[in-house]
């Protein structure tokens, strides 16, 4: 059955990607509230153009069903205290990759701890890995509707089933297939460095891409996509073009 329920979310972090899931929620229907770091009268008319709330972190997560976080995966500390106070049955989405040149080293990566894992385990509850595997552009701009030709798919992972049925419908009304990448534990296959890491890849070629992902490779990769970015970037925090990211991902990684 299609579940054509509204929800009332909270969208944490106004940046690149926040922004976008912001926007195209709202359009969907939902009731948005979004926060920043800085307070709500920083955020940017274009976040809240198609009916977004600004609001402080707090009063945005206070009667939210769904809560997005798609902040720098080190600045997750700074909220953790907020999330941990909601109840269980609020589902918590999560965008964040960790990325040492901007979150500092944590120690625990180094050792293969699962992202996904440490920031469930720092907001003390479940939670549903989703939209962290595309690029800003891609999801800004070549979002299409269900049933399109070449749709864009990214991996979903969670271990609340129906937590992870919801953030799945929230996805693909912000433009991309949502594919069940299985259990937070799994979630290592869709991290920086992985084939289906913004690579925009289909539905189709999702569940071998998953298959073919190699752990031990994945930091180095990382890395190394990381230094072509900065290259070809400077010091800007503008991100690349979908082509760009596409081209270097999947030659990189794939
Ligand atoms: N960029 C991408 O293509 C991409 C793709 C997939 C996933 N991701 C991941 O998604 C997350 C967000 O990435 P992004 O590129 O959107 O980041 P970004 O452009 O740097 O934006 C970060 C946002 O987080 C907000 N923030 C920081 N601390 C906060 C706090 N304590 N409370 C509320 N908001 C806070 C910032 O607000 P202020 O500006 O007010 O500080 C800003 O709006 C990251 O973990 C990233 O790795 C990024």
């Amino acid at each position: 059955m299609i579940n054509h329920e509204k929800y009332r979310i909270a969208v944490l972090g106004t940046g690149h990607i926040g922004k976008t899931l912001a926007r195209s929620l709202a359009s969907a229907g939902h009731s948005v509230k979004v926060a920043n770091s800085r307070g709500p009268e920083t955020i940017a008319p274009d976040v809240l153009a198609t009916g977004a709330e600004a609001a402080d972190a707090a009063s945005a997560m206070q009667d939210a069903q769904v809560v997005i976080l798609s902040i720098p995966m080190a600045k997750l500390v700074d909220i953790a205290s907020l999330v941990r106070k909601l109840s269980w049955d609020v589902i918590v989405a999560d965008t964040s990759n960790y990325y040492p040149h901007r979150d500092d080293n944590i120690d625990t990566f180094s050792d293969g701890q699962v992202e996904s894992l440490w920031v469930a385990q720092l907001l003390n509850r479940p939670l549903v890995k989703a939209w962290n595997a595309i690029g800003s552009d891609s999801l800004a701009n070549k979002g299409t509707t269900e049933g399109a030709v070449g749709r864009i798919s990214i991996p979903v992972a969670g271990n609340i089933e129906e937590h992870k049925k919801v953030v799945m419908r929230l996805v693909s009304e912000t433009g991309v297939d949502a594919f069940d990448a299985g259990t937070l534990e799994e979630s290592w296959r869709q991290q920086p460095g992985a084939p289906c890491y913004c690579t925009d890849l289909t539905y189709a070629e999702m569940k071998s891409a998953l298959a073919l992902t190699e752990q031990s490779r994945l930091p180095a990769r990382r890395d190394i996509a990381v230094q072509a970015i900065q290259e070809r970037m400077g010091d800007k925090r503008s991100n690349p073009t979908a082509d760009y990211i596409v081209r270097l991902h999947r030659a990189l990684f794939m």
